[in-house]
């Protein structure tokens, strides 16, 4: 028995702000951001628009497209750093707000890796017969902790939701569904990416800190052990696989760890270019953009993988 993917649906804000007009109010310029990160435009939420209501609109679009309706749901799993408010779950919001009731809804925090970490416990849930059928939702308004005087930072995120609605089948060897999943973490290096508040420190929400350079490194090298771990576990080769999804922070460093699984840039999905980095929101956004123009078909084999504050990172194949 798997957990098969029936359905994917996103959200993005109505406002989108090109490199140019953030020039306008940041020193910086479009030439830098293009060139540094491959990002030309982002998605920021207006004041009506929170992780709540952007990851209701991308679940409810999930349920649209798997065909089903809440009331076929049995567990909801949203990852997200950016909730709602700090208590009650934005899980819970976001079940009353599609019409689901009593059964379990719960956030998941793992920063850029929090899909990897909400889709996997999902999937755990699923086998071991606690649910039959998940969404799973990684949404984020990142622009609300961003520090708009700190140009290291601001222009790399912009805000939105996507989401998955998985649920329990059994399936023919080689059949679709989620195969292997990897989670780390090593919480040594906190304080390179990490918010400078928070409920039981400084009472304030605090803003986002990064230590870019650092980061960038760290990204290569972990995602490409933890993919090679998931190909193993799998017993699949690079080759076999057809899609990478990755977590959208920079194309350099999709670029590069492509190049390390000897993959070329035409089978990664980048959305970098237009949504920016949406932390937890970015894999299942970039699965459904490229599921929706026609890029991953049924029976495809597609990797995820996310890394991000903490540092959290993984990794999990699936055939569609
Ligand atoms: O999603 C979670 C995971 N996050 C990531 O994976 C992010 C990983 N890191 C990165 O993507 C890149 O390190 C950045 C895009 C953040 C930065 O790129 P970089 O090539 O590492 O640049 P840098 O930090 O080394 O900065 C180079 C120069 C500096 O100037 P000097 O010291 O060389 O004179 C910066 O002050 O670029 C300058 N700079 C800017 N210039 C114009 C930094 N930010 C900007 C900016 N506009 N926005």
């Amino acid at each position: 028995m798997r957990s098969v993917l029936v359905g994917t649906g996103s959200a993005l804000p109505k406002n989108c702000v090109s490199n140019a007009e953030l020039a306008e109010r940041v020193d910086t310029s479009d030439e830098w951001i293009r060139e540094r990160t491959g990002i030309t435009q982002r998605y920021l939420a207006d004041e009506n628009e929170t992780t709540g209501s952007l990851a209701t609109i991308a679940a409810q679009a999930a349920l649209d497209d798997a065909g089903i309706t809440i009331a076929d749901i049995d567990l909801i799993v949203l990852a997200t750093a950016t909730p709602d408010n700090t208590f009650p779950a934005t899980a819970t919001q976001v079940q009353h707000r599609l019409g689901g009731k009593g059964f379990p809804a719960f956030d998941v925090a793992a920063v850029c890796s929090g899909f990897l970490y909400a889709l996997s416990t999902a999937d755990a849930m699923i086998r071991s017969g606690m649910a039959r059928r998940a969404i799973v939702i990684g949404a984020e308004t990142f622009s609300r902790i961003l520090d708009w005087e700190d140009r290291t930072t601001c222009v790399l995120f912009g805000d939105g939701a996507g989401a998955f609605v998985i649920e329990a089948q059994d399936v023919e060897e080689g059949g679709a569904g989620i195969i292997a999943s990897r989670l780390h973490a090593d919480g040594e290096h906190g304080e390179m990416l990490y918010v400078d508040g928070g409920p039981s420190t400084t009472g304030e929400v605090g803003k986002l800190r990064m230590k870019g350079r650092e980061v960038f490194r760290h990204a290569v090298t972990n995602l490409s052990s933890v993919l090679r771990e998931v190909l193993e576990e799998a017993g699949c080769q690079p080759e076999d696989i057809d899609w990478i999804v990755p977590h959208q922070a920079n194309l350099r460093i999709l670029d590069a760890t492509a190049r390390k699984l000897g993959l070329s840039m035409d089978q990664v999905v980048v959305t970098v270019d237009r949504h920016a980095n949406t932390s937890a929101a970015s894999v299942p956004l970039a699965y459904d953009v490229a599921k929706k123009d026609g890029r991953i078909k049924k029976g495809d084999l597609v990797m995820l993988e996310a890394m991000g504050g903490g540092f959290t990172w993984g990794a999990s194949l699936l055939r569609a």
